[in-house]
């Protein structure tokens, strides 16, 4: 059986008809641009998350951007992230002028480590961006306690992680701003780019929502300079229709991940991966760590088995980077991470045979490994 890495057509298919109907009714009514399906998914947003403010945007990496922009970081400033996540991440922290400082990963997880932001502080340090990657929670409460001590603002990265919870509270609610992604496979995907910034400050929202419109609130004043990184109506009417199913997709994610859990967990070699305690995970991708991953990941193609690399190289080591001068071994737990990392088949519609083949797959590989 072929195992795809993603299906989206299964994800898609029962809601297409009224998804199709929002689409003919805003293009009847040319509402492409700030129609009021905008506003409305914005307001359904925030109620489901349980945050006063969402602003939508183009996409996930102008959420990062256009939040620090609003926080006036910029020139001579820090903000520190993990180098173990998407480019996107940091690309957005030089696009608003500051400097990027990577740190490393924790020792059980995949996210960034608070004692590495701890010790990354400087007096230039404004803001730390944790990346709930994968859709596994960041440890907030040290990095909240990290944040407090030193004036810090908490940037949380929710791209792959829209509906997490850290010890309760959704994650993109716990910093002073949480960014959302909808690419078409994030938890929440649109039919295209997409994304949005949550917040409690009204004022950070508002700032964000001019800068994403020429800096202004009415038609032709700029009060500040912005940029053009609007929502469309239509992705918006879409968004609307799929976030009444995002809990249930995410359900079928976490059942998807126990299975895999469960099937893997005797293989010794392969680690599955951890959440931290009191969390719950949405599973964008489940990603396992094993020493020869890309031979796995060649056995299991040839037997039509689809896997991905998320990532196969940490940020520092990035060509674009390289005028940092971070060696080989400055962040060794995410050059390790990179180097062993595979993400297996996951998506919500998933079936319970498909991740079988999968866990049989790793087995039948496993097995040809300890003969050799
Ligand atoms: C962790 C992370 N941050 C930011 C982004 C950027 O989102 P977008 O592709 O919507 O710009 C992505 C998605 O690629 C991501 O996975």
């Amino acid at each position: 059986m072929d195992v795809p890495f993603v299906d989206l057509k299964r994800q898609y298919a029962p809601l297409l008809p009224e998804i199709k109907g929002t689409m003919d009714s805003i293009i009847e009514r040319c509402a492409f641009i700030n129609g009021p399906e905008v506003r409305e998914f914005e307001q359904k947003m925030a109620k489901w998350l349980g945050v006063p403010w969402v602003c939508g945007v183009s996409n996930g990496t102008h959420a990062l951007y256009l939040t620090l922009k609003a926080l006036g970081i910029g020139k001579g400033d820090e903000v520190i992230t993990v180098a173990n996540t998407a480019f996107p991440t940091s690309e957005a922290i030089n696009s608003s002028g500051a400097d990027v400082v990577f740190v490393d990963i924790s020792q059980d997880y995949f996210s960034i480590d608070p004692e590495a932001v701890r010790s990354a502080v400087t007096a230039r340090t404004r803001a730390v961006i944790p990346v709930h990657l994968y859709g596994i929670p960041a440890e907030m409460e040290a990095i909240t306690e990290i944040a407090e001590k030193h004036d810090l603002l908490i940037v949380e990265d929710v791209a792959q992680a829209m509906g997490a919870r850290y010890k309760g509270k959704k994650v993109g609610t716990i910093g002073v701003a949480g960014c959302f992604s909808f690419f078409p496979s994030k938890n929440l995907g649109a039919f295209g780019d997409g994304g949005a910034v949550a917040s409690a400050d009204k004022e950070l929202a508002r700032r964000v929502r001019m800068l994403s419109n020429h800096g202004r609130e009415e038609k032709y004043t700029h009060l500040l300079l912005g940029t053009n990184s609007r929502l469309d109506t239509l992705k918006a009417g879409q968004l609307s229709i799929c976030l009444d199913h995002l809990d249930e997709w995410n359900q079928e994610r976490r059942q998807a991940a126990a299975l895999y859990e469960e099937l893997l967990g005797p293989f010794e070699e392969i680690r599955t991966p951890a959440v931290p305690e009191g969390c719950e995970a949405v599973w964008h991708l489940y990603v396992i760590r094993y020493e020869k991953r890309d031979d796995l990941a060649a056995f299991l193609r040839q037997k039509g088995i689809r896997t991905g690399l998320h990532y196969p190289l940490p940020l520092h080591k990035q060509p674009a980077y390289a005028d940092l001068g971070l060696k080989e071994g400055s962040l060794p737990r995410a050059e390790k991470a990179c180097r062993e990392v595979l993400s297996l088949p996951m998506f919500p519609k998933i079936t319970p045979a498909e991740i079988e083949t999968v866990a049989k797959g790793i087995g039948e590989f496993l097995s040809h490994q300890g003969k050799a």
